[in-house]
């Protein structure tokens, strides 16, 4: 049973993580965003599966390596953000964050991530097709999601994925590799 949770939003410069958490909390788009929010707690009775839940913001800007380790160490999930239009963030999806959160995660198990591409109102058609290949090489990624926090697209279904992540995982319970 689980005490509370602790969802992570990561992911480069400028791809909205502050502006998705402001989206979820005020229900609109927010014209001004810092940098960086403080951890917001939503109260048991008002997420859907009933536990406290605090959403934690990081900017490179304002916060400095060790500090990304130890919300990486409290984290139970995180939602790894890219911006679909600029794929080079989906690069480093890969090539920087995938590989720094198994390095700093203190989990026995991997911890959980949703890959979520924001700013879906600036594209015409989906690109979930390039995130599939990063899917399948991280088993860690429980689901990928595109969404809009200028929209409020999927914000909602993102947080709520997310703490489905925690409470109801499906890895390492299934795992391609072993085949159960
Ligand atoms: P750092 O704190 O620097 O790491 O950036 P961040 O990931 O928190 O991004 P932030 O929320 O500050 O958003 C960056 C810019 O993208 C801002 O100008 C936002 O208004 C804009 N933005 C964020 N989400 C969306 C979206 O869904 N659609 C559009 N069109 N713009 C967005
Ligand atoms: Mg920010």
């Amino acid at each position: 049973m689980w005490k509370d949770i602790h969802i992570l939003l990561l992911g480069e410069r400028r791809v909205g993580k502050t502006s998705l958490i402001l989206s979820l909390v005020s229900e609109e788009f927010p014209d001004d965003v810092p940098n960086r929010v403080e951890e917001i707690t939503i109260p048991a009775d008002v997420t859907p599966e009933k536990v406290p839940t605090h959403i934690v913001d990081y900017s490179e800007s304002e916060q400095a390596e060790y500090q990304l380790c130890e919300e990486v160490g409290r984290a139970n999930v995180v939602c790894l953000v890219y911006d679909l239009t600029d794929l080079s963030t989906l690069e480093k999806v890969k090539l920087k964050w995938l590989p720094l959160i198994r390095e700093f995660s203190m989990q026995d198990n991997m911890l959980p991530v949703i890959l979520v591409g924001n700013k879906s109102d600036l594209i015409p058609d989906s690109k979930m097709y390039e995130a599939v290949p990063i899917m399948n090489e991280y088993p860690e990624i429980e689901t990928c999601i595109e969404c809009s926090s200028k929209t409020l697209t999927n914000v909602s279904e993102m947080f709520y994925f997310a703490q489905k992540a925690v409470l109801h995982p499906t890895w390492p319970l299934y795992s391609p590799q072993d085949g159960y």
